[in-house]
């Protein structure tokens, strides 16, 4: 255990040190930002790249058919309430590991599959 944390020490400070370091210069954590997203509003630190990867992991999570699922051809548009609702969601998963989970492993954080388990439909209370 202690060994394991001693082995990847180094890479937790050249991640995180690196993060800081470009984070504190102006202009470079802008770059990355792609300014193609025109309505993206909670996974805002993300490139353009990393978004995508998201949302393929998104659609395994809730194991939907496609992006069409919350997408309307324009991906920018919010016509679609599977996509306003799974926003909030999104929300809701980026702030609880930033805050109550803020510690634990990667795998660990929670993800839509923490609870979706590749279903869109999640009971929130006993069936009758
Ligand atoms: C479960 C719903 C859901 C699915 C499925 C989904 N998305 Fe998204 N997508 C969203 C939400 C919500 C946002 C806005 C995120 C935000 O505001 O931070 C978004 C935003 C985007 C954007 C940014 C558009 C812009 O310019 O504002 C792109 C691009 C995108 N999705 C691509 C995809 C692709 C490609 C797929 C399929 C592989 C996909 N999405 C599947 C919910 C979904
Ligand atoms: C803590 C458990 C939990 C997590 C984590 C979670 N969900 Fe859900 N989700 C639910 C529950 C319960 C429902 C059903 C109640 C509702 O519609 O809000 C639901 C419903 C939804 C719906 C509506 C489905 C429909 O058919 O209209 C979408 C879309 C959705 N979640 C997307 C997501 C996405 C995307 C993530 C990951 C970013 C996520 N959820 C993470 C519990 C969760």
């Amino acid at each position: 255990m202690r060994k394991t944390f001693f082995q990847i020490l180094p890479l937790v400070i050249v991640v995180v040190g690196g993060g800081l370091f470009f984070h504190g210069r102006p202009g470079v954590s802008e770059q990355k930002k792609d300014d193609s997203l025109k309505n993206v509003q909670v996974m805002t630190d993300l490139t353009r790249e990393q978004l995508e990867d998201f949302m393929s992991d998104v659609v395994d999570y809730l194991g939907v058919e496609k992006c069409t699922f919350c997408h309307v051809r324009d991906k920018s548009s919010d016509e679609n309430k599977h996509k306003v609702k799974a926003r909030k969601y999104m929300k809701m998963v980026k702030e609880l590991n930033n805050t109550v989970f803020k510690d634990e492993k990667p795998e660990e954080k929670i993800t839509c599959f923490t609870c979706h388990r590749g279903e869109k439909e999640v009971q929130n209370k006993p069936k009758e």
